[in-house]
């Protein structure tokens, strides 16, 4: 893949879904929540998609919490473009974005430490933020059983 033929910029409505299609393959494996097409549409100034020869092939979003505290969430890459940069770029582009916002620390909740670890996240208890456990948490069906490590990162 040419770099140059590769981006990240923000979502329009009618990456609604292809971003769909890119987080439904790893809801169902278990690896991300499900977000339903309507949570996307009515989210989609919160996306970022990465775009390949026309192809929407990874997306991530953004979620703010307080004025200081955010969260990267929806983070994927569809399987075949995995391991060629495009996560880290998504993931960069989410922090910059943050940053001009005043954010100060942005954290996840991932099944894939490893990754987030390569690109500066470190993990903390859940119970840190609060906020994230009653507005998302008390909705889903890990709830009791979350196996999810949240990572943290000061901008
Ligand atoms: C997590 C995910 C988005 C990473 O995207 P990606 O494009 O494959 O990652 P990148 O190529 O940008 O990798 C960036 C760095 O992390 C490393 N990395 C990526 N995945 C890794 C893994 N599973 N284990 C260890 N290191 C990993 C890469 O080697 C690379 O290191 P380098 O910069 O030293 O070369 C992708 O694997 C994915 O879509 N996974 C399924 C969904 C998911 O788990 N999302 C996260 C939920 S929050």
């Amino acid at each position: 893949m040419q770099q140059s033929e590769l981006y990240v910029r923000y979502a329009r409505l009618a990456d609604a879904a292809a971003i769909s299609a890119i987080t439904a393959e790893y809801a169902l494996q278990g690896i991300m929540l499900e977000r339903s097409g309507e949570n996307i549409v009515e989210n989609i100034r919160n996306f970022f998609v990465a775009e390949s020869n026309g192809e929407v092939i990874g997306c991530c979003a953004i979620a703010f919490y307080t004025l200081r505290l955010a969260e990267i969430r929806s983070l994927a890459v569809f399987n075949h473009y995995k391991m060629k940069g495009i996560g880290r770029l998504l993931v960069e582009k989410a922090e910059s974005v943050l940053r001009e916002e005043g954010v100060s620390e942005v954290f996840v909740l991932t099944l894939n430490s490893k990754f987030f670890r390569h690109l500066g996240y470190r993990e903390i208890q859940k119970e840190y933020f609060p906020q994230k456990i009653w507005r998302d948490c008390t909705h889903c069906p890990k709830l009791m059983a979350c196996d999810e490590i949240a990572m943290v990162k000061a901008l």
